[in-house]
Order: C-alpha cells, then structure tokens, then sequence
C-alpha cells in the first residue's frame, strides 16, 4: 500500500473525537441503516466494512452478522477501531486498503464502504477489488452524500468546485450499481457540537456559511445508496435490484451490464 493509494480525511484523521460527535448525530433516526436493511440481509452473513474509519459502524453489523471485517489504512484509527471492537469477538480490523483488500476471493456477502474511498472516478481500483472478494450473489453498498441536495449539498460543492454530483452518480450507474436516496437528520446536542462538526468538515469560510445558515440544532442531509449485486453463477443474469428475479442468458450470447460481461 502507497501513501498515493489513501485519500487523506482530515476531518477524521485530525479530529476523531469531533469526528464521532458527528457520527452520533449523523443519521439521527437511523433512516440510512432502514434504507440499508430494506435493500440488503445481513442476518448471518460475511460482511467487510471497507475505510472504516475508526470503526464506528462495525458493532452495528456485528448485531445480526456472522463475522465482520473493518479494513482501515489510517494505522491510529486501526487502533481506536480494534479499541472499539476488543469485546466483539465476531469483529477483526484490519490495516489495509480498498485497493488492496486484505481478504480472500469469494469471502463474504456484504461489502459496504460508508463516505470512504469510492468518490466516483478513479475508484474502480476498489470496486475491482470489491467485486473480487464477494461471493456470488453477494451485495456491495457504497454509501454517500448526494451533493445536490441543498443546503449540505450546496456547501459540499463550495468546499469542493470540482465535484459534480451528477457526473458521480453516472459513473456509479455505469459500473452496474443502482441508487436509493435517503433523506436524514443531523441532530446535534447543542450549538458548539454542531459548529465543530461543521468547521472539521469544511474549510473557514463554507463552515462560517453553513453555520449562519443553520438556526437550529438539526441539518437535513440527503444520502445516496449504491448498491451492485455480485451475479449468482457464471452464465446467470445479476440481479439488478434487490429482490427482481431475472431469467438466466440465453447460453452462448454474450450481455453486458456495467461491469458485467455475462455469457
Ligand atoms: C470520512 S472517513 C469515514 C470512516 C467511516 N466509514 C465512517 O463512516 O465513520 C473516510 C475513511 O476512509 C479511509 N480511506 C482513505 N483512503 C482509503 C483507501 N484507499 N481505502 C480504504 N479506506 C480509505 C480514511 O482513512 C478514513 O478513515
């Protein structure tokens, strides 16, 4: 693993206390793991959670999972994530990549990367990787905020000019995943923790706007689900949503849906 290969966070990488501040606020009424469950079971199942941070979320899959891998590159959120997780025994963390998944081929049924690494172009390094260590059937989520959703929307991409949130969803489109939409709320505590987390995510003046325009302890904040599921056999149609049965390829014809090249 190359430095080149980790997109810097400084947001979590600076601050990790504010940084879980936010994540408790983040999804206040857990619409996105609603959004997450409606579409995927975990029950049971493999599940890698890839840039996890300091591992937040992997007690939450942990619940109902048979095993859970974090894969994080950032070595003092490793640590802070095998802290979290050292009661669990079902949770590993692991230092390592999306570009490199420390992992073998066909070993879980839940790849899920939550606001880590898959930004759109240039990510297809991971989804290859990704593709490469779920088993047939399995389901790969990438989770992130949809920029074109005023007013969090509108300061992601004054923080960010060159990000175009359609050209994101596009490219996700191209590569065979399809997209949900979920509408959150950011729930604070109390103003400071709200300015904190506003100012670790935004740069002086995007994070003084955002607070100026924020008269409450609440932000409404839309976030996209991506998700692609692995085809089931070689020679076997993917499915393209979770729960459309689809019939098998006709044998010898070749098809193609994003990535997939069925024959
Ligand atoms: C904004 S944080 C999100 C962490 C976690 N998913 C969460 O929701 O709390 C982005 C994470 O992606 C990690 N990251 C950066 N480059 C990565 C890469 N190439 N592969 C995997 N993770 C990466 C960062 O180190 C950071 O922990």
């Amino acid at each position: 693993m190359t430095d080149r290969a980790v997109l810097a966070s400084p947001n979590i990488w600076n601050w990790p206390d504010i940084y879980e501040r936010e994540n408790e606020a983040i999804d206040a009424d857990g619409a996105v793991w609603a959004a997450l469950a409606a579409q995927v079971d975990w029950c049971g199942a493999d599940v890698i959670d890839i840039g996890c941070g300091d591992g937040f979320h992997l007690p939450q899959f942990a619940r109902r999972a048979r095993s859970v891998v974090g894969v994080e590159p950032h070595p003092p959120l490793v640590v802070r994530a095998r802290r979290r997780v050292c009661d669990l025994p079902a949770v590993q963390v692991r230092a390592g990549c999306a570009q490199q998944l420390p992992i073998p081929d066909c070993s879980v049924d839940l790849a899920h990367a939550r606001i880590a690494y898959f930004f759109g172009p240039g990510c297809e390094p991971g989804l290859a990787e990704a593709h490469r260590v779920l088993r047939p059937g399995g389901n790969f989520v990438i989770i992130d905020l949809d920029g074109s959703q005023p007013p969090y929307g509108q300061w992601l991409c004054a923080a960010a000019p060159r990000y175009r949130p359609a050209a994101v969803e596009a490219f996700f489109a191209a590569q065979g995943f399809d997209c949900r939409r979920v509408d959150t709320v950011w729930r604070f505590r109390d103003r400071r923790e709200l300015e904190d987390v506003l100012r670790i995510e935004f740069p002086p003046k995007v994070a003084a706007r955002a607070i100026a325009q924020t008269a409450s302890l609440t932000i409404p904040v839309r976030y996209r689900l991506h998700i692609r599921r692995a085809p089931f056999l070689r020679g076997m149609q993917p499915y393209r949503r979770c729960g459309d049965l689809i019939p098998r390829a006709d044998p010898g014809r070749e098809r193609s849906l994003g990535q997939w090249t069925l024959r």
